[in-house]
C-alpha cells in the first residue's frame, strides 16, 4: 500500500486531505470519520463575538457558488472551551483558523491559542479586511502581509499556516513575504471576489452585494497560482480551490502543493473527503507511486512548442 503521508514543514499528516475552513461543521461527522482526515481546519473565528453578513449569504452559479457569510464568530473563549474539546476526540490534528482586523489583534489572538492543548496549528486567514489599510485584505499586498505574519510569528510557536487571497495581483510576492516573515506554509487560497445579479428583481443575489467565488470554476486560477509560487518558495503550499475529484487533487500536487483543502465540494457530496482519501490510495496503487509526496511539483513543464501547444 502506498504511503499517503505528507510533511508540512515538520508537521506530519497521515494524508494530504483536509477540509477548507468554513465549509463543514460537526454534523459532517455523522457521514464521514474525522479520524481519517489529514487535518481538521475549522471555521475562521475572531477574538470577539461577531454577527455575519445580511442574507442572502450564498447563491449557486454554474460550476461555482458565491458566498458572503462574513465570518460570524462566537469568539475565542467559545472556541477554547467548546470547539477544541469537541475535536480532541479525533486523532486528526486540529488547525485553528483565525482572523482579526489588525496585526496586533491577530498576534494577540494567536498568543492566546499558543498554550491551548489540542490545537496543532494556526491558519491565519489574512484574506480578511485590514482596517488599518482602508479595509483591504492583508494578503492583497506584500508589505501588509509582512507586517501581520511577522507579528503572528512572534506571538506563537505553533506551526503557522498563512491563507492567501487570489484577489491580489501579485501572489508570488505576497507568498514569498509570508515565507520570509516565518510562515510554515501558505494556503493558496481563499475565494475570488465576485458578484451576481438577479435579472428579475434587478437586485444583487447576495445581501452583501459582493462575495467570494468558489467551486470547480476557480480551479485553473488557483492551480496557476500554486504553480507560480512553487517555483519561488521553499515552504510547503497547501492548495485549495475547486477540488471535487482525485484527478483534481493530483493536479494540485503536480503543480506544487504538498497537501490540499476541500471546500465547496463538501456541500455537493458530503462524503467527498473520505472518497478522495480512498481514491488516492487506488490512484497510487494503479500508477505504482510508493509515496504520494513524490507528486509534489512533479509537473513536466518543458516549454511546449507552438505546434504542440495548440489543441486543434
Ligand atoms: C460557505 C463558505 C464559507 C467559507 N468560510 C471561510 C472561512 O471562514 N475562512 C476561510 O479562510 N475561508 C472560508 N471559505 C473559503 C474556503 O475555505 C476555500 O478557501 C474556498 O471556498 C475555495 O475552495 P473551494 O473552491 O474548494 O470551495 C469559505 C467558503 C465557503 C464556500
Amino acid at each position: 500500500m502506498s504511503d499517503l503521508s505528507v510533511n508540512i514543514n515538520g508537521f506530519k499528516l497521515q494524508n494530504p486531505i483536509m477540509p477548507a475552513s468554513g465549509t463543514f461543521d460537526t454534523a459532517l461527522g455523522n457521514l464521514i470519520d474525522f479520524n481519517q482526515l489529514g487535518a481538521i481546519v475549522t471555521k475562521t473565528f475572531t477574538a470577539d463575538k461577531r454577527a455575519g453578513n445580511p442574507t442572502p449569504r450564498a447563491c449557486e452559479l454554474p460550476n461555482a457558488m458565491l458566498n458572503a457569510i462574513g465570518i460570524p464568530s462566537k469568539g475565542v473563549n467559545h472556541y477554547i472551551t467548546e470547539t477544541v474539546p469537541y475535536y480532541q476526540q479525533f486523532s486528526a490534528p486540529l488547525v485553528a483558523s483565525i482572523s482579526a482586523n489588525t496585526a496586533v489583534d491577530f498576534a494577540h489572538l494567536a498568543k492566546q491559542l499558543d498554550a491551548v492543548k489540542g490545537i496543532a496549528a494556526i491558519e491565519a486567514n489574512i484574506s480578511c479586511p485590514n482596517i488599518e489599510e482602508d479595509g483591504k485584505a492583508f494578503a492583497m499586498q506584500a508589505d501588509s502581509t509582512a507586517k501581520v505574519v511577522k507579528a503572528l510569528r512572534a506571538a506563537t510557536k505553533l506551526p503557522l499556516w498563512v491563507k492567501l487571497t487570489p484577489n491580489t495581483g501579485d501572489i508570488v510576492s505576497v507568498a514569498k513575504m509570508a515565507e520570509v516573515e516565518g510562515a510554515d506554509a501558505v494556503v493558496i487560497g481563499n475565494t475570488l471576489l465576485g458578484m451576481a445579479i438577479d435579472i428579475t428583481t434587478r437586485r444583487p443575489k447576495l445581501g452583501n452585494i459582493m462575495g467570494g467565488l468558489s467551486g470547480p470554476a476557480i480551479k485553473p486560477i488557483m492551480i496557476r497560482m500554486v504553480y507560480q509560487c512553487y517555483k519561488h518558495l521553499s515552504i510547503p503550499i497547501i492548495g485549495c480551490g475547486g477540488i471535487s475529484s482525485v484527478d483534481d487533487v493530483v493536479e494540485y500536487l503536480l503543480a506544487g502543493s504538498t497537501a490540499v483543502q476541500v471546500g465547496t465540494a463538501n456541500f455537493v457530496e458530503p462524503t467527498i473527503m473520505a472518497n478522495l482519501i480512498s481514491g488516492l490510495e487506488k490512484y497510487c496503487d494503479n500508477y505504482n507511486i510508493s509515496r504520494i509526496a513524490e507528486l509534489t511539483g512533479a509537473i513536466v513543464d518543458e516549454k511546449c512548442t507552438p505546434f504542440t501547444a495548440l489543441p486543434y
